[in-house]
């Protein structure tokens, strides 16, 4: 299991600091951006994103809860390493991020929002190098894991058969389910308010990904 900490759930005043936080122990930085049409919240975008390359090796995971992937995507300084995922449900045409992201030379992500057919992304699977299963409404950190995630991951292994997409899993991912959610066929696990929630963010990092093998 790979670890994504979702910088949502971090001190914005201290941005720089909390990401090199879990530098040893995460294999990816996941960003939140938000809009405000896709999603009824605001968070960051390109400047703040990429003002914090010079103080991160990780690579970046960023999770585009927008309308407009085709506009903004490109806003973003990516290398081969980093994904942006768009949603599914964006007003961008799908084949049209997909083709804007790819541009750019990272990994492309989609994702879906939890009551969105899996069927919505089939026609995709294809294109993309990656899966983010929603397990909470997009949005807001700190809400509650949504059970019926695991089958759709599971779903979502077999949908994706031989190809080789990474499976990541968002929302709501704590010590007590990490185990079960990475069982049913996650790879990256997203996790925010279950690290920077968190006095100690690199020990609850570290508690997660021992909670897997507990
Ligand atoms: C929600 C975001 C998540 C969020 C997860 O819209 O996509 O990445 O930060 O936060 P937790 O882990 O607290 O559910
Ligand atoms: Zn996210």
């Amino acid at each position: 299991m790979k670890l994504s900490p979702s910088l949502l759930s971090a001190d914005f005043g201290r941005l720089a600091e909390e990401a090199k936080a879990v530098e040893g122990v995460a294999k990816f930085l996941h960003f939140d951006v938000m809009d405000g049409h896709f999603v009824p919240n605001l968070t960051f975008g390109p400047p703040v994103v990429n003002a914090l390359r010079r103080y991160s090796p990780l690579p970046f995971d960023i999770h585009l809860m927008i309308d407009r992937p085709v506009l903004y995507a490109p806003r973003f300084q990516v290398d081969l390493q980093d994904v942006i995922t768009f949603h599914v449900e964006a007003e961008d045409p799908p084949e049209r991020a997909i083709a804007a992201i790819r541009k750019l030379g990272c990994r492309v992500g989609i994702s879906l929002r939890p009551k969105t057919p899996l069927e919505s992304i089939i026609p995709y699977l294809d294109e993309v190098d990656w899966v983010l299963v929603m397990s909470v409404e997009p949005g807001f950190g700190g809400q509650k894991f949504m059970p019926e995630a695991l089958d759709r991951i599971r779903q979502l292994r077999e949908l994706i058969g031989s190809r080789s997409i990474t499976i990541a899993v968002d929302g709501g991912i704590n010590t007590e389910n990490v185990r079960t959610v990475v069982e049913a066929g996650a790879e990256v696990i997203v996790a925010g308010s279950a690290i920077y929630g968190k006095p100690d963010p690199a020990a609850a990092a570290r508690e997660l990904i021992a909670a897997c093998h507990a």
